[in-house]
């Protein structure tokens, strides 16, 4: 057995480590500062700032947690919700936009043995996801064979009209920074989504400040060719730790289930 297929896959969380570092330290230093003897205007004011990023820096270790394998689970448990709502026969074409370390469309390729998977991503330097790491990923979970992953933006996505059966995207839309109006990068899936193929879309659907008013982008949705939309509180669907359904964490997730 070659040697990278003896370690398991890595799938990070979707909580940054760098920015959870960043956080951390800021409030350290500001907390450290509130105790110096240094002015009392400048202690309480490094004790006023310290309290947010206490908080920030809380909230994103503490989803970090859930999110992880050796935690909670709720990233693989929210990629087998994904996958179960993917109605297909499997026979055919899938793509999955912003595939990050490829953890979904691996799950997706283990479900539907038959198809063939395609997963885009840009892995720009801020996220801690590559493109190596997914081939990794597929190798070391025996389905490499069939994923191919390919660097490029979900706002312009290098396939002709109609050619996927399936497409599937978790929480990329909100993070592409390249296209203010989100409506139109899922456009640019729908694009590519053959007629009659199926869609599901998980991401902060109902942060207006994102996406717009929801009914808005759904009506928009369905002038673009969609036949079917249904959408679903996360929330809903899935039972979450009360903390991860902070609006800064998943409070405003939702599932699109669609076909066009
Ligand atoms: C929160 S992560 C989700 C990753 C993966 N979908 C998952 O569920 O594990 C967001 C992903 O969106 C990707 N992304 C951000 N902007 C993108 C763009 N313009 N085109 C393609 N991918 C993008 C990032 O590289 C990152 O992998």
């Amino acid at each position: 057995m070659a040697d990278n297929l003896k370690t398991n896959a890595r799938y990070q969380t979707w909580i940054r480590m760098n920015k959870l570092l960043i956080f951390l330290l800021f409030s350290l230093l500001f907390i450290l500062l509130t105790f110096l003897p240094i002015n009392l205007y400048l202690r309480v004011l490094s004790g006023i700032i310290a309290l947010p990023l206490i908080y920030i820096t809380f909230i994103l270790s503490y989803s970090y947690y859930q999110f992880a394998a050796f935690g909670g689970n709720y990233q693989s448990k929210i990629h087998d919700l994904i996958v179960a709502k993917v109605n297909w026969d499997g026979q055919g074409k899938m793509l999955d936009i912003g595939t990050g370390s490829g953890s979904l469309i691996i799950k997706l390729a283990k479900a539907f043995p038959e198809s063939l998977l395609t997963g885009i991503d840009y892995w720009g330097d801020d996220w801690e996801y590559s493109k190596d790491q997914c081939q990794r990923n597929a190798e070391i979970e025996g389905v490499s064979d069939r994923i191919n992953f390919l660097k490029a933006s979900a706002t312009k996505l290098p396939f002709k009209n109609d050619e996927f059966d399936i497409i599937v995207s978790c929480l990329t839309f909100h993070e592409v920074k390249d296209e203010r109006n989100k409506t139109e990068v899922m456009k640019e899936a729908l694009r590519v989504l053959k007629p009659g193929g199926g869609f599901v879309f998980l991401d902060l659907f109902m942060d207006e400040k994102i996406f717009g008013d929801e009914k808005e982008l759904l009506n928009s949705l369905k002038k673009h060719g969609v036949s079917e939309l249904k959408s679903y509180k996360l929330a809903k669907v899935m039972k979450l730790p009360k903390l991860l359904l902070n609006k800064k964490v998943l409070g405003n997730a939702m599932i699109l289930i669609g076909r066009k």
